[in-house]
């Protein structure tokens, strides 16, 4: 079955500049854990144990946080304090944390394919940690292997997004096979308004077979000059299947202010309040 997963975190997040000119933007805090703890907790609840960081330069905060911190953990030993640190010690022990380099920025494509040498031979999620998503029961990378379970092919979750926001997705078409699921046909990155196939727009969680490997090798560069996911799936589509799921749930853009903040207040009014 699906035991790894791939964290591609090698972005500059120059949208929450300066906050992010000598951190991580994974790192930012929605309340009191950093983005990318909350991508990390779904992808161990999907029974996805091994997790990969595809990171570059100015992100070693990601492996320390994913680490023990001795200092730390000595100086409040045995106080009040230390219970602060179980949730994150819990995913550190949940989990096995690896990390190999992307040498250039050269797209989201390109991120997926350096990520090969953790993944080998075997299919694998992929978590944009910028999409944070609640699940309604389950987590929507949860969702998602079960789906896999079922079609053995590589799943993208989507949403319907507004006429205004499809140019800042990857947006699909394709045939529907169940009220929350379709079989793309077809799929465009960032495409203008008037010339997307529909409004179904790729959020940041994919099930990907492994074959996605030998297809981004020989995916050109594509929408702003990078190497693009989405064009490598549309050939995945056309020689086999992907599917595209709906998910349950909701997801926050914490890749914008906007939505940084609206993931905050939700996560300090259901989480952080109540606990
Ligand atoms: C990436 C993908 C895009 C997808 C989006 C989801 O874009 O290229 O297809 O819709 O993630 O968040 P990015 O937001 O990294 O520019």
């Amino acid at each position: 079955m699906i035991k790894k997963c791939l964290f591609p975190v090698a972005g500059y997040g120059t949208r929450f500049l300066p906050a992010t000119k000598a951190m991580p933007k994974e790192m930012l805090p929605i309340v009191n854990k950093p983005l990318v703890h909350y991508g990390v907790e779904e992808a161990l609840d999907a029974g996805l144990f091994e997790v990969g960081f595809v990171t570059g330069r100015n992100k070693r905060a990601i492996n320390d946080y994913f680490d023990a911190n001795y200092e730390l953990e000595k100086e409040i030993a045995g106080s009040g304090k230390e219970e602060l640190l179980t949730e994150i010690r819990d995913v550190i022990n949940r989990g096995t944390f690896s990390t190999t380099r992307q040498r250039a920025m050269l797209g989201l494509g390109n991120a997926i394919l350096t990520g090969e040498t953790l993944i080998g031979d075997e299919p694998f999620g992929v978590v944009l940690a910028d999409d944070l998503c609640f699940g309604e029961d389950d987590g929507v990378l949860a969702q998602m292997v079960e789906l896999y379970k079922q079609f053995r092919c590589t799943i993208v979750a989507i949403e319907e997004v507004p006429d205004d926001q499809i140019e800042k997705f990857g947006v699909i078409a394709g045939d529907m096979i169940r009220d929350d699921l379709y079989r793309v046909t077809d799929m465009v990155e960032k495409p203008k308004k008037e010339d997307a196939p529909s409004n179904l727009a790729i959020i940041g969680r994919y099930i990907l077979t492994p074959d996605i490997f030998d297809i981004l090798r020989n995916t050109p560069p594509g929408k702003n000059g990078e190497v693009q996911i989405t064009d490598a799936l549309l050939t995945q589509a056309k020689k086999g299947c992907v599917i595209a799921y709906k998910f349950k749930g909701r997801r926050y853009d914490c890749g914008s202010i906007e939505g940084f903040i609206d993931a905050t207040n939700y996560c300090f009014e259901n989480f952080y309040k109540s606990s």
